[in-house]
């Protein structure tokens, strides 16, 4: 223990290495009767899990539409009331799924998905950004910039004027 206190306060020669650089860690451990095998891979296997953790960030879901078919009710989102009007439409169930009117009587239904890693893209104002990588996507979808990655995927739907309401198909 003490040989730990004094490496950690004792600088490095080199200004770009800090004074630790992990091996108090890897002195603690052998000093506690852990094995240099077992201390590296449990450091391992944590920076794995960070990193998986790092990547999947900001409400990742599995890619792909999920959770059925949806029936949206357009009093239900007065953003709907008008063309370019743009809501979220999921209710937290399944796949989150967007929808986006295009005219008087054609909407977009858009899974929120990001396809490069799988986390749920964000409307600016005037389309749909991702915020782990930065992909871009126009309001109605299509990939326009930032990482590469393919459009966002889009279901079909269907505008029923009496009733004011848009089924989604959205698969199970
Ligand atoms: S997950 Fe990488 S850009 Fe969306």
């Amino acid at each position: 223990m003490e040989r730990i206190a004094q490496h950690a306060a004792t600088p490095s020669a080199n200004p770009a290495v800090p004074p630790c650089a992990g091996l108090c860690e890897a002195l603690e451990a052998k000093r506690e009767g852990v094995s240099r095998r077992a201390f590296v891979s449990a450091a391992s296997l944590a920076a794995a899990v960070a990193i998986l953790e790092a990547c999947g960030a900001s409400g990742a879901t599995s890619p792909g539409g999920s959770g059925g078919p949806i029936t949206v009710s357009l009093a239900s989102y007065s953003a709907l009331a008008a063309v370019g009007g743009v809501a979220r439409v999921d209710g937290g169930s399944g796949s989150p799924t967007a929808l986006v009117r295009t005219g008087a009587s054609t909407f977009v239904a858009l899974s929120l998905v990001c396809p490069h890693a799988g986390t749920t893209v964000a409307y600016t104002g005037s389309g749909w950004t991702c915020p782990n990588h930065g992909a871009r996507f126009t309001t109605t979808g299509t990939w326009s910039g930032g990482q590469g990655a393919s459009s966002l995927s889009s279901f079909a739907t269907a505008y029923d004027g009496v009733a004011g309401t848009v089924t989604i198909s959205r698969p199970s």
